[in-house]
């Protein structure tokens, strides 16, 4: 990847710039959790993006995005907004940094990426989080790791219509090489977790269905209206209740007749989810995978039955799992398509991947694509 946009770099522009990188990410557990100001647990994977960057003198951004052979140059103010969806989260990362102070000026960069997309492994975050670091960088910005993340958060909310969390941009700009992170949404605190489940006979593989189900943001949206309502309700009763994360079951429980049944199941799933992560964090700790797995059955039944943000093709590959014996199996990421993610026994995988495969195409005429996880770093600048 490295040498293709270098190879375009210099056609396009007559020299060499600097190279930046960033990731996409994987979720252990934790999921539609970071709004409600609870816990996630992720970790950057081994595909992401990269970019080769110069300061060009101008007042342009000239973006050249190799995979899909298409440039696009925009301007700074509000009212530049390029056209091409892949361009507005670059101008969007713009747009937030100077609303935050930051003063940049015109720059060229070639990028391109291997996270699939629409897998639900923050291809998106992975975009700007690598703008965000790259132009801190060029910059010389001085913005700290959090609010570079919260610059690529912002960027989805104003410039994307997606009101999403703070947990893949975290992923993708602290990830680090072998390690999960425990992030606690609400007052920012995370920690490592060394994460290396083969000697104990382990892996974690994903298995991305290929389907992305229409109106994807719109359903995200609305389902964080619903913890807000059902968040807003306890708070009535409970007022140090800031976020879902807060509630106890027994305060929703209170609730039950004022809110909708809709948000009512909503809140219940998320309030259990918040307990799954830390289940799972004590289980890691005790090298305890067959309970991590549990929890990850939990979990995909709640964002299926209660949460209501899987499929057909995700719940079938979630059964086909449990079939085979998987240890764990769950919908990955925001859910409506994408990827489940599997932690699988050493001497189940063949076996596992096979079956799935065949059943899968036997049902929905294509097979899921199969990808090994690998944790890898964060954003980062090449050498
Ligand atoms: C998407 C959002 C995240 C998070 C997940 C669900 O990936 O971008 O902020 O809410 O969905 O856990």
């Amino acid at each position: 990847m490295k040498s293709r946009i270098s190879e375009k770099f210099r056609t396009l522009f007559g020299h060499d710039g600097e190279f930046f990188a960033s990731a996409g990410r994987i979720n252990l557990i934790g999921e539609h959790t970071d709004y409600n100001g609870g816990y996630v647990f992720p970790g950057a994977v081994d595909k992401g993006i990269m970019a080769e960057m110069e300061l060009n003198g101008s007042e342009k951004a000239c973006v050249y995005a190799l995979d899909l052979d298409e440039c696009v140059e925009f301007g700074f103010e509000e009212e530049d907004i390029p056209q091409q969806s892949w361009a507005r989260y670059v101008f969007g990362v713009c747009r937030e940094i100077i609303k935050r102070g930051g003063r940049i000026g015109g720059f060229n960069a070639v990028f391109a990426g291997d996270v699939p997309l629409g897998a639900g492994m923050s291809s998106s975050a992975a975009l700007e989080s690598t703008f965000a670091f790259a132009l801190n960088y060029l910059f010389n910005l001085g913005i700290d790791k959090f609010e570079l993340a919260r610059i690529g958060q912002a960027t989805e909310h104003n410039y994307c219509g997606v009101k999403c969390g703070i947990m893949d941009q975290f992923a993708s700009i602290f990830g680090k090489k072998g390690h999960l992170m425990r992030l606690d949404c609400k007052t920012m605190e995370y920690r490592y977790y060394p994460f290396n489940p083969a000697p104990q006979g382990y892996r974690l593989v994903l298995l991305d269905s290929v389907v992305k189900h229409e109106l994807a943001s719109s359903a995200y949206n609305r389902r964080r209206e619903s913890c807000e309502r059902a968040a807003a309700a306890i708070r009535k009763n409970h007022p140090e209740v800031e976020f879902l994360r807060d509630a106890r079951k027994e305060w929703l429980e209170e609730v039950r007749p004022v809110i909708s049944e809709e948000d009512y199941r909503r809140a219940e799933y998320v309030i259990e989810e918040v307990q799954r992560v830390l289940d799972v964090c004590d289980a890691l700790e005790r090298g305890d995978y067959e309970t991590v797995g549990e929890k990850m059955y939990e979990t995909h039944h709640g964002m299926s039955r209660l949460y209501e943000v899987s499929c057909e093709e995700l719940d079938y590959l979630n059964d086909i799992a449990k079939e085979c014996g998987v240890t764990g199996s769950r919908v990955m990421g925001g859910g409506f398509g994408g990827c489940t993610i599997n932690l699988v026994r050493n001497e189940l995988y063949e076996g596992f991947i096979t079956r799935a495969k065949a059943a899968f195409k036997e049902k929905f005429g294509h097979e899921p694509k199969v990808y090994d996880v690998v944790i890898s770093d964060g954003a980062r600048k090449l050498e």
